[in-house]
């Protein structure tokens, strides 16, 4: 099964991704491979995962053509000065073993180096064809919109935490407002929300899996990507098969209902500007 694309200032995203976060040497490779063979058509992947180089040999694996494929990577939170931001993109892409990707993000934020700085850093990337689109991750609602401010070149997506257990309103409404796509990592919770009564019940009720309905709550929503996780062939190929089926109003809005304060799974209090969340 294939994706349906998300449109995005010029950009069309395949709603449904591999994330490769803590995937490494060949079972990597074997996942890309596998995901590609499923209809996959959108392989996350970032500098910092260190799995470029097996994302990169699992595509040339899968004998798809370039053309097919949308590949996004992410410049780590201390590359974001100019001449750091290029050498990683050129790192990566020579890792990936590819000529352009088709989204380059800015991983985390970092305060210590002027925003204004690295999204034309970013902009530069794009216009010497190191990459195809550009974007940001885990920006919060006043560091999106000033990096939409800044930007002379279209951002097409924020990469952020999303699922049943995190409540992303404000965040979602900020992409939608600026006409980005939100992708939505660890999108199942990092599979904690797999057993979840709700999400069983609505499973059970439309002979799917818990994973295939918190997936599908994902996609229903309007510029909504997920990037589900997974290094098992048979699970690859059941995060994707969720577009033959919808879950109605009020299943929507249990699963929503499962949102709690302390959702998060990844703790972002590290990042260097993520005071600037409010
Ligand atoms: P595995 O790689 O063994 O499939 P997230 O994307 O939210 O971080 O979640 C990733 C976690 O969920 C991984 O531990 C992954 O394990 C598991 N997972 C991914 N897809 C499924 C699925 N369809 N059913 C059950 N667990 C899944």
């Amino acid at each position: 099964m294939t994706a349906p694309l998300v449109e995005a200032n010029g950009a069309a995203i395949p709603a449904l991704g591999l994330g490769t976060w803590e995937a490494t040497n060949d079972a990597c490779i074997a996942a890309v491979q596998w995901a590609i063979e499923a209809g996959y058509r959108h392989i996350d992947t970032a500098a910092r995962y260190g799995n470029e180089e097996a994302v990169g040999q699992g595509i040339r694996a899968s004998g798809i053509s370039r053309d097919k494929l949308f590949v996004t990577t992410k410049v780590w939170y201390e590359d974001l000065s100019e001449s750091n931001l290029m050498r990683s993109a050129e790192a990566s892409l020579r890792r990936l073993g590819l000529d352009a990707v088709d989204l380059l993000l800015i991983h985390w934020p970092n305060a210590s180096i002027p925003l204004k700085e690295t999204i034309k850093a970013l902009g530069r990337a794009r216009r010497d064809g190191l990459t195809r689109h550009i974007g940001v991750s885990n920006f919060p609602v006043a560091l999106l919109d000033e990096a939409v401010a800044r930007s002379d070149e279209p951002l097409v997506a924020n990469q952020c935490e999303y699922h049943p257990y995190l409540d992303q309103s404000k965040v979602l409404d900020a992409c939608r407002r600026h006409g980005l796509a939100f992708t939505a990592y660890c999108p199942l919770g990092r599979g904690q929300l797999l057993d979840e009564r709700t999400v069983v019940e609505v499973a059970e009720r439309h002979g799917r899996t818990p994973a295939q309905v918190v997936l599908r709550w994902h996609v229903q929503q309007p510029g909504v990507v997920a990037i589900p996780k997974s290094a098992n062939r048979e699970r690859i190929a059941q995060n994707i098969d969720i577009f033959d089926f919808a879950l109605d109003e009020d299943e929507v809005a249990r699963i929503s209902g499962l949102a709690r304060p302390d959702g998060r799974m990844i703790d972002p209090s590290w990042a260097p500007a993520w005071d600037k969340a409010a």
